[in-house]
Parts: structure tokens; C-alpha cells; sequence
């Protein structure tokens, strides 16, 4: 069933727009636990003495959008590292995303003066290009990707760069979806249907890439679970929008041969649950 549909993140503005429209129905597991697993997970930086309690810190973080974890992320480093200073660089292609990002950013230097922000609107390649025509090699404590790696021209690669960019000792996260989640089962399916893999990614295969390599790697679950309710309602806006979400295609319904559209709503409709009347 081949078929050459247009990716979501062709038309950035429908993108972001959609993307916003999918966190808005998602309900994700307590911010506590969040909270607690990032705290762990920067609070090993000094345990193993990987940063001294007055050394500078350094964290790299890519595809941030506006930057709403991120943020969240530097807020809990600075809490952590109170007497140290913190650089924080920022890559992200998408102008419109960075420049809120820069907006909600001042009130945080000016109420941390230990805080400096370096800013690069660039793809996660075009910053790596920049950095080997400069002769750059500095690296980082902590590197940050958060829902990225699915539209990186090459993940396999951008992996491998982000653990050379990390510090010994040091730690790099990606936030992707698990394989084992119905989002992440259907991306895995979906990819087979329409032969084409394209920003289909799950944590699954990075695991399993890391394993080839012999990389050492944690996995923290967090639970979560999208409204797919209007995706059966053919002529809702939104229902088409989260739709295009779930298999990261533009337009779904409207290009997608009849009988790939019936396959992916079949799939929905045999993974998706009823909590209070809401189709999850
Ligand atoms: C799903 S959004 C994630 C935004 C934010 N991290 C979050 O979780 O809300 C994916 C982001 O990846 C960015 N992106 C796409 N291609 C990229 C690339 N090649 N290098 C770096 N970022 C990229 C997009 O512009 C977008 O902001």
C-alpha cells in the first residue's frame, strides 16, 4: 500500500497549530512525577561529580519550539545549581517559536543573573555544520530533546552526535513516544502501511539503536492519553487535525487512499477506551 502523502511538518503553521491542538487534549500523568524524575535525573550531575558545586554548567537542548519543559528543565537545574553559572544553548529552526521562547526567557535571566541563554535558529544539522566549520568541540552536562527526533533528517545520526556532545559523566535525554502506547504502536504500523517511515519514530527503535552500539540508557515511562473522539466525525476541523497528529501526515482524510484511511481508524477504534464519556 504504497502511497507518497505530505508530512505535517511541511506546512510549519498548520503544524504548530496542530501541535498545540494535541497537547491541549492530552492528559499526561502527574507534573509531580515529572518534576521528581527530572530533579533525579539533574541531581546525578553532582553525584557523580560529573559538576562541582561552583562549576559552570552547561546545557544544550534542541528542537525546543517555545521552550514551555525546557524551561521547566532549566528552572530545576537552577534550583539545584544555585551557585553556579548556567549557559544554555538553544536550537530550533522555527523562528516564530524561538522568538517566543527568546520573549518568555528575559523575565527568567533577569530574575537569575547567573543564567545566559546562546540562541540558534538552526536545524539540529545546520547548528552540527556550523560547529565543525568553526572548529567548535566544546560540550555539555546536559543535553535536551524533547519530541524532536521524529523530524531530523537523520535520528540515527543526531543519537550518535548528541552522546559525542555530551561530557563524561554527563547525561542526554530524549523525550519521544514508547513504542509500546497506542500512539506509539500505531506510528510503528503506520509506517509498514504507507511504506514510507517518515517522522514516525519511537522510543523503540532509539532503545534498540542504543543497544546495537552498546550505550548505556534509563527509560522513565510517562503516561499520557489523547481525546480521539471528533477524529471519527469526518467534517470536524479539529477531529482532522488530531487525526493528522496520530500519523503525522497533512491532510489525512482528504489524500490518503480510502482504504489506508480505513486501516488507521480501524486501529484507533480497536485502542481506543471510554473514561468518563470521553473517547481516549
Ligand atoms: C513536537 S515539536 C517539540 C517542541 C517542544 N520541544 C515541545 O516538546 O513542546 C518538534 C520541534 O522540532 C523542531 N525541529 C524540526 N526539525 C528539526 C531539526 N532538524 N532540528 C532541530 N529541530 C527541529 C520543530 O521546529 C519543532 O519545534
Amino acid at each position: 500500500m504504497a502511497s507518497s502523502l505530505e508530512s505535517i511538518y511541511s506546512d510549519i503553521e498548520y503544524y504548530f497549530d496542530t501541535y498545540e491542538l494535541y497537547g491541549q487534549r492530552m492528559t499526561t500523568a502527574s507534573d509531580e512525577q515529572w518534576k521528581a524524575e527530572w530533579e533525579s535525573i539533574i541531581k546525578g550531575l553532582s553525584e557523580r561529580a560529573v559538576v562541582q558545586p561552583k562549576d559552570d554548567v552547561k546545557m544544550l537542548t534542541v528542537a525546543t519550539g517555545q521552550g514551555d519543559l525546557e524551561k521547566k528543565v532549566i528552572e530545576i537545574l537552577i534550583k539545584l545549581f544555585p551557585n553556579s553559572k548556567l549557559n544554555v544553548e538553544i536550537v530550533e529552526p522555527a523562528k516564530e517559536q524561538l522568538d517566543k521562547f527568546k520573549a518568555s526567557a528575559k523575565g527568567m535571566t533577569t530574575e537569575h543573573p547567573n543564567l545566559t541563554f546562546t540562541w540558534f535558529e538552526d536545524t539540529f544539522e545546520g547548528y552540527m555544520a556550523k560547529r565543525q566549520d568553526n572548529g567548535d568541540d566544546h560540550k555539555f552536562h546536559l543535553l535536551v530533546c524533547v519530541n524532536g527526533l521524529y523530524y531530523f533528517d537523520d535520528w540515527a545520526c543526531a543519537v550518535d552526535q548528541f552522546y559525542d556532545l555530551v561530557l563524561p559523566g554527563g547525561v542526554m535525554t530524549n523525550t519521544i513516544d514508547s513504542g509500546d502506547s497506542a500512539c506509539g504502536m500505531l506510528f510503528t504500523k503506520y509506517r509498514e502501511w504507507e511504506g514510507n517511515p517518515m517522522n514516525l519514530l519511537t522510543a523503540n527503535d532509539i532503545t534498540s539503536y542504543m543497544k546495537t552500539k552498546g550505550l548505556d540508557y534509563q527509560i522513565h515511562l510517562r503516561e499520557g492519553a489523547v481525546d480521539v473522539a471528533e477524529v471519527f466525525d469526518e467534517k470536524s476541523v479539529e477531529g482532522n487535525m488530531i487525526l493528522d497528529s496520530l500519523v503525522q501526515r497533512k491532510y489525512f482524510r482528504k489524500h490518503a487512499p480510502k482504504e489506508l484511511l480505513k486501516t488507521v481508524l480501524d486501529f484507533v477504534t480497536e485502542h481506543s477506551h471510554e473514561r468518563k464519556d470521553i473517547v481516549l
